[in-house]
């Protein structure tokens, strides 16, 4: 049986137009919300995500400064700047993009940004805020996950979640948002044995490892959920996923695709974070 398709196109256009609703009305409330995006460098990647931000931004009426520093600038440089947009109150959300040149401290930078700005969720005032269930910004990817998830109908509570990918930004806090949901979670990693039957038996199959189908059809459970979050190029140069997606939508019960699935709804979970970040103004 081929499994459902979690289409994250709709779902972000969905959650867009909510998002769009909101920042009109608070806009009425005499606050225009603005998220800002620094990005140092030019790493090709970073552009292609840096202008999908903005445009984003545009459709849902919110406004965007888009910073582009030279690939030298200094930590102090950019340590400075984030400080003017930090006291900046028509700013409601600060993004500094990753990766950052090596002359930089990304821990120094990220932390520079006030926990009420932090629309990425990764400061450790967010970061420790999620870990006890308070209210934070979510990490948008994770946050994205677990939305698709909802979409689809799949209740994590009591179900055995395996989440391949232990980062910062993705794993650790997916597994964090599906332990808040009541999921028996396993994180699994490089150094994890036995890593094929682990994942066998995931009803929830989150895969955040940056390999080309790293995930192949052996290692899902017949009607799992499972949520790519792999963004790679394939041995013809075509965006892939880390599943191997014919294999696994023979088996899974739903799947999202490479393109069209987790990414859209990261961008998305950035609008609602900055939306959220200006009505905490209001
Ligand atoms: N680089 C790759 N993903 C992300 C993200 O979610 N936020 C930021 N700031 N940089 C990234």
């Amino acid at each position: 049986m081929a499994a459902r398709i979690i289409d994250g196109k709709a779902l972000a256009a969905q959650v867009k137009a909510r998002v769009r609703a909101g920042v009109e009305e608070c806009v009425r409330q005499g606050v225009q919300p603005c998220l800002a995006v620094l990005l140092v460098g030019d790493d090709p990647a970073s552009e292609v995500y840096v202008r999908g931000k903005a445009k984003d931004c545009e459709e849902c009426g919110i406004r965007s400064l888009v910073e582009r520093l030279p690939a030298d600038t200094t930590q102090a440089e950019l340590l400075a700047r984030l400080a003017q947009l930090a006291a900046d109150d028509s700013v409601h959300g600060i993004l500094v993009q990753l990766p950052l040149p090596a002359q930089i401290d990304e821990r120094a930078v990220i932390e520079a940004i006030p926990p009420q700005k932090d629309v990425d969720g990764f400061t450790p005032v967010n970061v420790g805020r999620m870990m006890i269930g308070e209210k934070c910004f979510l990490p948008c990817t994770p946050a994205g996950c677990l939305e698709m998830l909802n979409a689809a109908g799949v209740d994590p509570a009591g179900k055995r979640a395996v989440v391949i990918g232990r980062s910062n930004i993705v794993g650790k806090p997916a597994a964090m948002l599906l332990l808040a949901r009541n999921a028996t979670v396993t994180i699994c990693h490089s150094r994890t044995k036995d890593l094929v039957s682990i994942c066998a038996g995931a009803d929830i199959l989150v895969a955040a490892v940056g390999r080309p189908k790293f995930v192949t059809g052996d290692m899902i459970k017949p009607g799992a959920a499972v949520i790519d979050v792999g963004i790679n190029r394939d041995e013809n140069g075509k965006l892939c996923g880390d599943v191997d997606f014919a294999a696994a939508a023979e088996k899974a019960g739903c799947i999202t695709p490479v393109p069209g699935g987790v990414g859209l709804m990261t961008r998305a979970m950035l609008m609602v974070n900055t939306l959220q970040a200006a009505r905490n103004t209001l």
